[in-house]
């Protein structure tokens, strides 16, 4: 029989079972995104106390969810969560969690030797198939990948905060990732009902390159004393259109974040030195432990 549907290659890349690490809010959302689109997903941390945290993440975000969806429907309120949960389990055994892995998505803490160190344990404990991605917000995805064997089956998979509300997904490739990986990689995004753009691996790929050093000029001119913290979101709310000020972006980032990035960035050496100046108070404030939202004040009191 002639069939003419049959011309494209079967499936060598079929995602069925995803393996996240980090159970933190970058991990949780991931976790919690795939499993709403129903992936079966492993979450995997350092021990039960951070898999908890994770499981309270997405239990929280789910009430609220399923809350908007069914406004008066308890009943399906309730189902939106059970049904999610049933996709995913947890560990803390990270080799034996990526035995039956598809997919891996890593989101641990943003240091190399610590990603390093999973990845090379993972590359032997994974099946060949097994695509690898990293959630790095400034690490070099090349840096990461040379720690294992599958330099072609490795790229970034850059998710933003809150993961279950952003739309956006960049898809960075290294020189060595492979054409099959990075539309694969595509196709999950899509999957994951999520929005992909392709960028090279460079520091801060499209969106934090762009916004970084303008959260950065936007101190600068603060300190230049050429206007102040609420003028400035103001202006960039009702003059640029933007859904939050540079202030208010960078209290919700996180200051101490921000200033890790930067830094990282220059020591880095691949952007101008001008961008990433150090900036006074910025500096101030996360030596003073001022760090946005998440401790009560930043450039704002919260
Ligand atoms: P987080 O601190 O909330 O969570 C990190 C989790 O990883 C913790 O629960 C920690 O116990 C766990 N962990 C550490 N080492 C581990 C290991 N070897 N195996 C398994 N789990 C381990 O951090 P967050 O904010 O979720 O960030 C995670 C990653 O996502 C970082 O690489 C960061 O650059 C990136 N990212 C963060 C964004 C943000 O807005 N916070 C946005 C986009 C990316």
């Amino acid at each position: 029989h002639h069939n003419c549907f049959s011309t494209s290659a079967p499936t060598q890349n079929a995602i069925n079972n995803i393996t996240v690490f980090g159970s933190g809010l970058m991990g949780a959302g991931i976790t919690q995104v795939a499993a709403q689109n129903g992936y079966k997903v492993t979450m995997v941390d350092l021990d039960e106390q951070y898999l908890q945290k994770g499981h309270d993440i997405i239990n929280a975000s789910l009430k609220r969810v399923g809350k908007k969806l069914y406004i008066d429907d308890e009943a399906k309120q309730k189902e939106l969560i059970d049904s999610t949960f049933a996709n995913i389990t947890t560990s803390t055994d990270s080799s034996k969690s990526v035995e039956a892995a598809d997919l891996v998505v890593e989101a641990i803490v943003e240091n190399l030797e610590t990603k390093q160190k999973l990845f090379s344990t993972l590359d032997k404990a994974a099946p060949g198939h097994t695509i690898f991605t990293s959630n790095t917000s400034s690490l070099p995805i090349s840096d990461i990948a040379q720690a294992t064997t599958r330099p072609e089956k490795f790229a970034g998979l850059h998710f933003f905060n809150p993961v279950p509300q952003m739309k956006l997904v960049e898809v960075v490739r290294t020189d060595k990732t492979s054409q099959e990986t990075f539309d694969t990689l595509v196709e999950i995004t899509k999957k994951l009902k999520k929005e992909p753009v392709a960028c090279k691996d460079t520091p801060g790929f499209i969106v934090n390159r762009l916004l970084v050093p303008y959260l950065l000029e936007a101190m600068r001119l603060v300190e230049r004393g050429e206007a102040n913290p609420q003028d400035v979101d103001t202006a960039m709310k009702l003059g640029a259109g933007m859904p939050m000020g540079p202030f208010e972006l960078g209290d919700f980032v996180g200051l101490d974040t921000l200033k890790f990035i930067v830094d990282g960035w220059r020591k880095g050496g691949k952007i101008d030195a001008n961008l990433v100046e150090p900036v006074k108070i910025l500096d101030e404030l996360v030596a003073a432990g001022h760090l946005g939202k998440k401790s009560g004040k930043g450039f704002k009191s919260y």
